[in-house]
């Protein structure tokens, strides 16, 4: 079982290597604790791999829960590299560290946020990114998708420059619907990412054509 787990983390990383750059629509990467613990290795180490593979944003995520101590999480977490976006919880005292980093030059991605209520303070603090989780309202009988729209409408409004990323996306639809609604980013995993190339049509008519292309005198 260890060799099967150490396998499963050896394809995560070489996932990452592999892809992202030259894959269409791969802009950036987010993390959370969540992601960390399932990757079993120390934080650092992923995060400084992450940054060497990835030319985008990165997100990484604050573990503390006083603006004081998330102020100095984030400071110690943008000084790793350019493309660090520290992203910190919609909690209050969160939100009190988003205005200080965000005055610092700081960017940041305002997460677990479940209210449009929530997204409207995050705006009003400076945060660059905000993260409406879609999957986990879903899950609770809410229509998640409608938060991006709300979230959307309210910055349109007020011209807040928070840009959204589409979270805890759990299939093809969840991204098509957030392009719709206008959110900026969506954040997914890599199998939703390649059932999005994905469409029997495209291989069917490619077969007929490199099967007609086959009997065209050469
Ligand atoms: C990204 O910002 C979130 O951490 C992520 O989308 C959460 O996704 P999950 O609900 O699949 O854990």
């Amino acid at each position: 079982q260890a060799e099967q787990v150490g396998a499963a983390r050896e394809a995560a990383t070489l996932d990452v290597r592999v892809r992202v750059g030259p894959e269409a629509g791969l802009d950036g990467v987010t993390t959370n604790p969540s992601h960390v613990f399932k990757a079993g290795r120390k934080p650092m180490d992923i995060y400084t791999e992450i940054l060497d593979i990835v030319d985008g944003p990165v997100s990484l995520e604050t573990v503390t829960l006083t603006a004081p101590e998330i102020i100095a999480e984030g400071r110690e977490l943008a000084k790793l590299h350019k493309n660090v976006v520290v992203k910190i919880p919609l909690i209050k005292e969160g939100l009190k560290a988003v205005k200080v980093l965000a005055a610092e030059g700081i960017k940041t991605n305002v997460t677990v946020t479940f209210s449009p209520l929530q997204a409207l303070l995050a705006a009003k603090a400076g945060a660059t990114y905000v993260s409406p989780f879609v999957g986990r309202l879903d899950a609770v009988g809410h229509f998640g998708m409608e938060l991006v729209e709300q979230i959307k409408t309210i910055n349109e409004n007020y011209g807040f420059e928070t840009q959204i990323i589409s979270a805890a996306m759990r299939h093809p639809t969840h991204v098509l619907e957030s392009a719709l609604a206008g959110a900026d980013v969506c954040t997914a995993a890599f199998d939703i990412l390649d059932q999005l190339y994905n469409h029997p049509l495209t291989y069917i008519v490619l077969n007929q054509f490199l099967t007609d292309w086959a009997k065209v005198p050469k």
